[in-house]
């Protein structure tokens, strides 16, 4: 089956596969095909070029993007998005007056999704899910990270894990699962026995049943401090489990250099960090993922993402989809609230939630560019003007026709 896009205002990140992600000011070079063609052949990205398309064979079906972009697809290199239930009350409360840490100590929070997931069947959590990632890929997610992290239990873990594993089998998306067990304490274990049972009891069950990819820790002040992390994390990798971490959310918790010792891929959030921990950055492979929606909804303060742009750092964007920080996977206002409060430029901030969340999710020889050879997961907007058009026009959903693997899932 051949598809062919014509007649394209820009085709968005139409390179050779980069061999790193892009970093520093790279970022602001965005490259754009301007009047061109994307054709794509048997679900893979075959070529592209500029109109008319010249040397293209006959397409089963022919696009017409006039006036329109071509993106790749966006990659979502960070959700919690089987969760049960929701927390707009504890959204009332914040808007009252009480603190996202306060709210937690007082067992709402994680351990208010930990008890509400803990009393949903896994049938319902995958049908709830399910939901979430068709709604995503409606706003161009293209692959999609997974956690678990609201069982808290080696049962609801495991439980959670499946449900991923089941997304995986059945969504046209490619999905990746991490393993969340160190995401709270929940409240009838001291912090001991609860490290000590994720160690002993989830990470050996995680690996042996072959549910999770990568492994994370909440290295928060009042989760889990950085030598409880380094302890989960090294456990994981002795059960092939790579690190990914929550770091640097509401403190300087140390998140960012537990990360780099370990070769993390990420370290995710990074809502307070300083010189310190970017210059540890600097001289890392560790990805730094920045999440502005649960900065936003949090009403917290940002991550420095102009410092560490300007630090030469490769920053990536996600969601952090989940019921209590985040309660949108809708990327493309990721993006704007990056642009609006992060000051990143649109060139900056759609590189950040394609290519370099690819690398963020191990996934950049598939994904995350219009390079011949990768998989064709990609969308076309709405017409519009330039690319800055969509973090401004923000709000509006702008992605009018996804195509994964070739497929058009979705307008067209
Ligand atoms: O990434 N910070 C830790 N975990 C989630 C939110 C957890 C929750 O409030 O349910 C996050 O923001
Ligand atoms: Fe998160």
């Amino acid at each position: 089956m051949d598809l062919l896009i014509e007649n394209i205002r820009g085709l968005v990140l139409a390179t050779d596969n980069p061999s790193q992600p892009l970093c520093g000011s790279a970022m602001r070079q965005i490259p754009i095909l301007k009047e061109a063609y994307l054709f794509i052949r048997d679900g893979i990205i075959y070529s592209y070029g500029n109109m008319p398309n010249k040397g293209v064979e006959r397409a089963d079906r022919v696009i017409d993007a006039t006036g329109k972009f071509v993106f790749p697809s966006f990659v979502d290199s960070h959700t919690h998005l089987v969760f049960a239930g929701s927390r707009e009350n504890e959204f009332v409360d914040r808007i009252n007056g009480l603190g996202y840490a306060e709210i937690a100590r007082k067992g709402g929070g994680i351990l208010n999704s930990a008890k509400l997931i803990q009393q949903t069947s896994e049938q319902q959590l995958y049908e709830s899910a399910l939901q979430r990632v068709y709604e995503v890929i409606t706003t161009g997610t293209g692959a999609i990270e997974i956690k678990s992290g609201y069982g808290l239990t080696t049962r609801d873990e495991l439980k959670i894990l499946r449900v991923v594993r089941r997304l995986r089998e059945n969504v046209p998306i490619p999905v990746k699962s991490t393993f969340l067990g160190a995401h709270a304490i929940p409240g009838n274990s001291t912090r001991e026995e609860y490290v000590k049972k994720v160690i002993d009891e989830m990470i050996p069950a995680v690996a042996d049943q072959g549910l999770a990819d990568y492994c994370d820790v909440f290295c928060e002040e009042g989760f889990f401090s950085p030598l409880e992390t380094s302890m989960i994390v090294e456990q994981g990798l002795k059960y092939g489990l790579k690190p990914r971490l929550h770091a640097n959310q509401l403190s300087r918790s140390g998140g960012v250099q537990v990360g780099v010792q370990h070769n993390a891929i990420s370290v995710d959030h990074l809502e307070t960090v300083g010189d310190e921990e970017i210059e540890m950055l600097k001289n890392s492979s560790t990805i730094p993922t920045l999440l502005p929606a649960a900065a936003f909804f949090l009403d917290m303060h940002f991550p420095p993402a102009k410092r560490m742009i300007e630090a030469g750092l490769p920053v990536a964007l996600a969601s952090d989809y989940n019921p209590g920080s985040s309660p949108t996977g809708n990327i493309p206002l990721v993006i704007a609230l990056a642009c609006i409060k992060m000051k990143m430029t649109p060139s900056e901030a759609i590189v950040a939630a394609t290519i370099n969340a690819a690398w963020a999710l191990e996934c950049h020889n598939e994904l995350g560019t219009i390079s011949p050879g990768k998989r064709a997961n990609v969308f076309i907007t709405k017409p519009m003007p330039t690319i800055n058009y969509l973090p401004y026009a923000f709000g509006s959903n702008l992605v009018e026709t996804v195509i994964l693997k070739g497929q058009i899932f979705r307008g067209g």
